[in-house]
């Protein structure tokens, strides 16, 4: 079905409008009387309350479930497009949103409950109370030995521990901008980061479990610090948890005045309380790393007031948290979904959010179970990935063991109907009710799901946009597809709404062109309505208005629910000195959705050997870290181009994944298609598929 045309001397594809999607419609689930009998939305006045002609106002009724030390004058300022501010001349500090202010009611609840990876060591519920004490101290010690104040960066390398939101909950305290990176990245992408962020201080870990060992990860610090500062930027001071008290999992010397012991520098501050610092709803809460379809990860910049303000607003609304609710997240906190969805929506709702430390079938496929029916879980959130896994680990594990969801969430990635029907029937035992909740790092919170109680539920759709949000999918020539229309298009958001990031840290130009520049309809226009926010993800949209999304539309894999960007892999593989070119493509896998397989021509007179794949391995990991790990890695004599010399990314998808490579006979190359075709699938001809859309329309090409 590919169709050639000319467009600024580039083939391109046949344009995401033209591309019809067909899919079994699925039933309709409805939600549990039982739940719907306690569920905080169930009023379908909402509709009316959060529709277009009630925007931008509708908003305060998010902001209203915050307690702020100076009510904002302005909703919404457009004045600087696509620049928008929430809550203006508001004042409010997000540390005492998630702490001090449940003190009152709350203090003996658990905030937290941490659950050690091995099974030996027993759960850690840390009260309001206990949590305040410890952010305040931590945040004296920040202050006072660190020197830390407003505005400055911090960054965060560390597993999932109660003190990882300690640490931030403290910053926030303080006005100083946190950038957390998830655990499992390498030293040398947490020094990227430490670089572009100019962080002073790198907080981190001495070590954690994972899969039943005990990892060495204050190692990664001692790396993050030397490749900051080859980018130029010098960490003063590391601060380094500790896993057990008394013992050091860490094998790296400390380096004097520049190493410290957390629970060293502590007892200096015992008992000391930090007021918390009122600050702008405008001003930054943190940063939070995101792969593009550029090499270097971008820094969405998100808002203290807006954002606190949306993922307290969803937290309530679609996960349904009440204060009396044990919630478990799977996510990471290192990712966006752990920041909004463990640490911030939860705690300024008072709820208890449970942290587990380690692998979801470690020691056995029953694991999640049995923490879920210790501890009473009865909100779980997770991600296709992790569904996929457990149920292929365990397909009856669920059915052992005594414990109750009232709620559910997926997100991350497309989850499969046949995968959605498992978690609904055996993990929910048919008492849950499932959100599927589309968004994006970019959005601080959800931008489609069902209503809970209101909503039925469609498998393998998200649904339609959550209250206040209204997305539209667009054709390539800027047109609307239609409802019901049955074509893919570009899913975007209409409207502003308070938990858009405000920026990418240092680099508003990028900001401009990545998310608005394709569909703004008046660069000088200071109304919303010109401004559509674009997502980077494929979408059809159901004649009931429910979004199913396919996958993104640029150079980015979506691996496990997380993104890492073809560019970043591809660079990881041009630093081997023997690689000329490298080409990184998605291939499907049965668990993680996709996987990056690798594509490397050779510089000129090199052998190919096992030792440059294993080299390739080996950089991949140092410099991005496991997640990265390429499915194969496969040595070409040379790379599918057009005439004009690009690679062509989509015919090389088209090969790893026994796809219709479409018409190949305008490339400069041809012949090279079918050398690499015996080398990925073999000399027989394998049966080729269409393929999934996100595979189909892999690749930018222009
Ligand atoms: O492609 C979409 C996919 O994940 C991307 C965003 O990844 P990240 O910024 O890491 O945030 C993940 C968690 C918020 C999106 O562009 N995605 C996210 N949720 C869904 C999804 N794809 C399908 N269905 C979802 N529910």
């Amino acid at each position: 079905m590919a169709e050639i045309r000319p467009k600024q001397n580039v083939v391109i594809e046949t344009s995401e409008a033209q591309i019809a999607v067909h899919w079994r419609e699925e039933e309709y689930y409805y939600p549990p009387a039982k739940f719907v009998g306690q569920a905080n939305l169930t009023d379908p006045d909402i509709l009316e309350r959060f529709s277009e002609k009630n925007f931008p106002e509708c908003f305060r009724e998010y902001a209203d479930l915050l307690s702020w030390d100076r009510y904002w004058d302005t909703t919404l300022d457009t004045s600087d497009p696509p620049f928008w501010k929430w809550f203006v001349g508001g004042k409010i500090n997000a540390s005492y949103n998630c702490v001090d202010r449940h003190l009152a009611k709350y203090k003996n609840k658990a905030a937290l409950i941490f659950v050690p990876e091995p099974e030996s060591e027993a759960p850690v519920s840390v009260t309001y109370r206990e949590l305040y004490v410890r952010v305040n101290e931590f945040a004296a010690l920040l202050r006072d030995f660190c020197g830390l104040k407003s505005g400055d960066r911090v960054t965060i390398h560390m597993p999932m521990v109660p003190e990882l939101p300690i640490t931030m909950l403290a910053c926030a305290r303080l006005g100083v901008i946190h950038s957390v990176v998830f655990g499992g990245f390498s030293g040398e992408a947490c020094g990227m980061r430490v670089a572009d962020s100019q962080s002073h201080v790198l907080i981190t870990m001495d070590g954690y479990y994972r899969n039943g060992k005990l990892l060495d990860h204050k190692a990664a610090a001692e790396i993050a610090l030397s490749t900051a500062k080859h980018e130029g930027q010098t960490v003063d001071k590391v601060l380094v948890w500790r896993r057990h008290a008394g013992q050091n999992a860490s094998a790296t010397p400390f380096v004097k005045g520049r190493d410290f012991f957390v629970d060293e520098l502590l007892p200096n501050y015992a008992g000391e309380l930090v007021a918390p610092v009122p600050m702008d709803a405008e001003a930054p809460l943190f940063l939070m790393y995101t792969s593009g379809s550029t090499g270097k990860p971008k820094g969405c910049q998100h808002r203290t007031g807006g954002y606190l303000a949306y993922v307290t607003g969803t937290s309530k609304y679609i996960q349904d948290i009440h204060p009396e609710d044990v919630y478990w997240c799977m996510a990471d906190i290192g990712w966006i979904t752990g920041h909004s969805y463990i640490v911030y929506g939860p705690l300024a709702l008072a709820a208890t959010s449970v942290i587990y430390e380690g692998v979801p079938t470690y020691p056995d496929a029953g694991r999640v179970w049995r923490i879920a029916e210790r501890l009473d879980v009865n909100i779980f959130h997770t991600s296709p990935t992790a569904i996929r896994m457990l149920r292929k680990s365990g397909h009856d594990e669920p059915t052992k063991y005594n414990y109750h969801f009232k709620h559910m969430t997926t997100v991350g990635e497309p989850i499969e109907p046949e995968v959605w029907r498992w978690y609904y029937e055996t993990v929910g035992k048919r008492e849950a009710v499932i959100v599927d909740t589309w968004w994006q790092t970019e959005n601080g919170g959800f931008l489609c799901s069902t209503k809970p109680a209101l909503d039925p539920m469609k498998p393998g759709s998200a649904g339609p946009g959550v209250p206040g949000i209204y997305p539209v999918i667009y054709d390539e020539n800027n047109q609307e597809v239609t409802a019901g229309s049955g074509k893919a298009g570009n899913i975007c958001i209409r409207n502003p709404w308070p938990g858009i990031m405000q920026t990418i840290w240092g680099d508003h130009d990028r900001f401009v062109t990545q998310y608005y520049a394709k569909y703004c309809k008046n660069r000088s226009s200071k109304d919303w309505h010109d401004w559509p926010y674009f997502a980077s993800d494929g979408a059809v949209l159901a004649a009931d208005g429910y979004f199913r999304i396919l996958g993104r539309v640029d150079d980015v894999i979506n691996v496990a629910g997380h993104r890492l960007g073809t560019k970043e892999i591809e660079s990881a593989c041009l630093t081997v000195p023997e690689v000329a070119e490298a080409a990184v493509v998605p291939v499907a896998d049965e668990i993680k959705g996709r996987v990056p397989e690798v594509y490397i021509a050779l510089k000129p007179g090199v052998q190919a050997s096992q030792e440059i794949v294993d080299k390739v391995n080996k950089v991949i990991e140092t410099m991005i870290g496991k997640i990265a790990r390429p499915k194969h890695i496969h040595i070409v004599s040379d790379m599918p181009k057009t005439r004009s010399g690009k690679l062509m990314r989509r015919v090389l998808a088209a090969l790893s994944n026994n796809m219709k490579t479409g018409d190949i006979t305008t490339l400069a190359n041809p012949d090279v298609v079918e050398s690499i075709r015996e080398l990925v699938q073999g000399k027989e001809v394998v049966a080729l598929t269409d393929g999934p859309e996100d595979l189909k329309r892999f690749g930018t090409e222009e």
